[in-house]
């Protein structure tokens, strides 16, 4: 049985319609006119437990809208969920207790509390057993660095310390599974790591199933072997992350520095790649994984120039995610 299930779900907002000046304010008293979003348009999957997976997708795609249905927040339009075997709109005390949720723009601590009484709080309202709450406690506050500011009133972290108050108070409660929405935005590459870490250590440990969004590619290539792609409310994509390589990674770029730039503006000429861009002495050399790989490709190119430096032009399944992005699957 997997431990969430998602079938056909749907979420549609009203939107009241503004009109404006003088007789639209009097047009919008009268009238209830209405514009409809569709956020979330019929989308089907599910998790198994122990799974990492992200989420990804451009900005208005669905993602939170999502992730709030499954926390039982939303109410969904139509379609069905089922986490832990319950509805969680209509279960949502159950549901609390099994799952933990992040979400990177808002914190669920207190302000004015120092984060060790907001962890203690949440400890109280999950009746977590006082002994279980002493060892998480102790645990994540090795695990997240969270003792220079444990006593720090939640409203004067930086927003890397209140992303890791955040994390152990998603799981202070032992959850099952953990929703994160964009558990690392605006953090520098160490507390970056630090989160990942810690992520990729509760999933292996203590076994948290684990649904991630996010629109850096370095949480998906470091956490996640399973990928979900949605855009315009609809699953675009839903398979291993290394299987996007093979269906759509198929062209590269190599950026070659030639040592000197006596070739002049000659361009570059290599089996099973094509010059695409010239800058001096740099050369962008486009090619397809079917044809050559980067490694044969760079043993042809240093055998032919004399070159200074070489680099593969940008993370691959960035480039990937931006091409499904612009032009769809
Ligand atoms: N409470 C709401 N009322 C009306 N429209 C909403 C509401 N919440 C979201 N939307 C709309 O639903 C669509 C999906 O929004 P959602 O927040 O789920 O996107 P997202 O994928 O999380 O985007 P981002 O990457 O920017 O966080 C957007 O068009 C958004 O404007
Ligand atoms: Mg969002």
């Amino acid at each position: 049985m997997p431990l969430i299930e998602v079938s056909k779900l749907e979420k549609t907002f009203r939107i009241p319609r503004h009109h404006r000046g003088v007789l639209g304010t009097f047009r919008n008293l009268v009238t209830r006119e209405y514009r409809e979003v569709r956020a979330v348009d019929g989308i089907s999957f599910t998790i198994q437990g122990g799974e990492m997976v992200a989420c990804i997708g451009p900005n208005g795609a669905g993602k939170s809208t999502t992730i709030k249905m499954l926390t039982g927040i939303l109410v969904p339009s139509g379609g069905e969920i089922e986490v832990c075997g319950l509805v969680p709109h209509r279960r949502r005390r159950q549901i609390a207790g099994r799952i933990g949720v992040v979400f990177g723009q808002r914190t669920q601590l207190w302000w004015d509390l120092p984060l060790v009484e907001s962890l203690d709080l949440l400890g109280h309202i999950y009746r977590v057993p006082a002994r279980r709450f002493r060892e998480n406690l102790s645990e994540f506050r090795e695990l997240l660095d969270l003792g220079p500011f444990l006593s720090t009133p939640v409203r004067q972290l930086s927003l890397g310390q209140r992303m890791r108050g955040d994390l152990a108070a998603a799981l202070l409660h032992e959850p099952e599974i953990v929703y994160l929405d964009e558990p690392t935005i605006g953090l520098d590459v160490v507390a970056k790591h630090r989160i990942r870490d810690f992520l990729r250590r509760i999933n292996r440990e203590r076994g948290v199933t684990i649904l991630l969004t996010t629109h850096d590619v370095g949480d998906i290539e470091q956490l996640c072997s399973r990928l979900l792609i949605i855009d315009h409310g609809r699953l675009l994509y839903d398979d291993a992350l290394e299987k996007i390589r093979d269906r759509f990674g198929a062209e590269r770029t190599l950026v070659v520095e030639l040592a000197d730039d006596r070739d002049g503006a000659e361009p570059l000429t290599v089996a099973h790649a094509r010059e695409v861009r010239a800058d001096g002495p740099r050369r962008w050399l486009r090619f397809n994984r079917s044809d050559t790989t980067a490694a044969d490709l760079i043993a042809s190119v240093a055998g032919r120039y004399r070159i200074r430096d070489i680099s593969i032009d940008e993370p691959e399944i960035e480039s990937i995610i931006r091409h499904i992005y612009e032009e769809g699957i």
